[in-house]
């Protein structure tokens, strides 16, 4: 169901499409948040909590999931409950958890990461079977996969249910784990019209998160077996994520939960929009799948902190990403008019 806020809160300020992060919760999940049942969570006293993680472990067809306060710390969490310490990941080098979580797997897993070139969101099953180092010998032995859906830096791009059912193989055939950063899941199941089920199947540990394209303030869940996810609780704990009356932090995800997942799709639209508006001036970086429009601006005369200063300057927010690549994200709190505002302004300053 559509929230009635949607869509009208652009109004004149800035056209903010840095991230999906930057949302502000709507009237309704305001409401849902203020009138939350609460109680102390590191008891697994909080309803609302308890209610959220139920909800987020079925649809993924789990048995537990765990509220954790960032996708970050969901990610950690994760990794430390499928690679002992000493041992060995394996994900594209462009992975968020390699890239932005600050050698959080090192520092608090004592764990090695190995990556694969990153090619937008593309992954190659055999290349990646062919890194595996087995157990038994003075290397490094490999435990997991970790793989990201959609890619964030891979241009929003979504990895085929075929290509993670390939994947799902190479991990069996190596008695290895296989991770998945859902923090955008949500928007691979919009835009690929795969049930979340279909890919929690797949996984042994997801993180997911509400606080991206879904609109929460903050959230995020770990998912897996209930002998995992008990193992995560203490880990959580050890990382100081134990949250007391968090239910009202729970109220927004499941709001969100509730209306923000098939509206996806106007999001995809409104990023399909302004690829096209960009594209004749050769600055799209691959095909637009999803919320997130990568630029490859190597072509152009403008470098992306100049584009980034030109958009700003004229109200619209761009993330510069590299010294030539920046990225468009469209989310739940910018309207049809503040998309032709943003089209007009880049198109204006990528022709001059
Ligand atoms: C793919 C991906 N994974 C994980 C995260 C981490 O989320 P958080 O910022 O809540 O730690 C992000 C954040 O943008 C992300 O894009």
């Amino acid at each position: 169901m559509a929230d009635p806020a949607d869509g009208v809160r652009a109004g004149d300020g800035p056209v903010d499409l840095r991230s999906d992060t930057v949302t502000r919760p709507t009237a309704g999940m305001r409401e849902a948040m203020a009138t939350a049942e609460v109680g102390d969570d590191v008891y697994g006293e909080d309803p609302t909590v308890t209610a959220l993680e139920a909800e987020v472990a079925a649809l993924f067809g789990h048995e537990a999931a765990l509220f954790a306060p960032t996708g970050s710390m969901a990610n950690q969490i994760a990794l430390q409950l499928v690679v002992p310490a000493g041992d060995e990941l394996l994900c594209d080098a462009d992975a968020h958890i390699v890239t932005y979580e600050i050698g959080a797997a090192a520092a608090y897993g004592g764990i090695s990461s190995r990556t694969w070139p990153a090619v937008g969101a593309e992954v190659d099953p055999d290349a990646v079977a062919g890194m595996v180092r087995p157990d038994g010998y003075f290397a490094v032995p490999t435990r997991a996969i970790a793989v990201e859906q959609t890619h964030n830096r891979g241009g929003g791009g979504v990895i085929p249910l075929a290509t993670l059912r390939e994947l799902r193989r190479v991990a069996d055939d190596n008695g290895l784990a296989l991770h998945c950063d859902g923090a955008r899941i949500w928007h691979a199941h919009v835009a690929d019209g795969v049930p979340l089920i279909e890919y929690g199947r797949l996984f042994d540990t997801l993180s997911v998160c509400l606080s991206k394209g879904l609109g929460a303030p903050v959230g995020s869940l770990v998912v897996g077996s209930a002998e995992k996810i008990a193992r995560a609780r203490f880990l959580r704990k050890r990382m100081g994520g134990g949250m007391r009356q968090v239910g009202v932090l729970a109220a927004a995800g499941r709001y969100a939960l509730a209306h923000h997942v098939e509206r996806l799709a106007a999001d995809h639209a409104k990023a399909a929009r302004l690829a096209e508006a960009v594209a004749p001036y050769g600055v799209l970086a691959g095909p637009v799948r999803t919320n997130i429009v990568p630029l490859d601006l190597t072509k152009h005369p403008l470098d992306a902190k100049a584009l980034a200063a030109a958009a700003r300057a004229e109200g619209v927010l761009v993330s510069v990403l590299g010294p030539r690549t920046a990225r468009l994200v469209t989310h739940l709190d910018v309207d049809d008019a503040a998309i032709d505002r943003a089209a007009k302004t880049l198109t204006h300053i990528l022709r001059a």
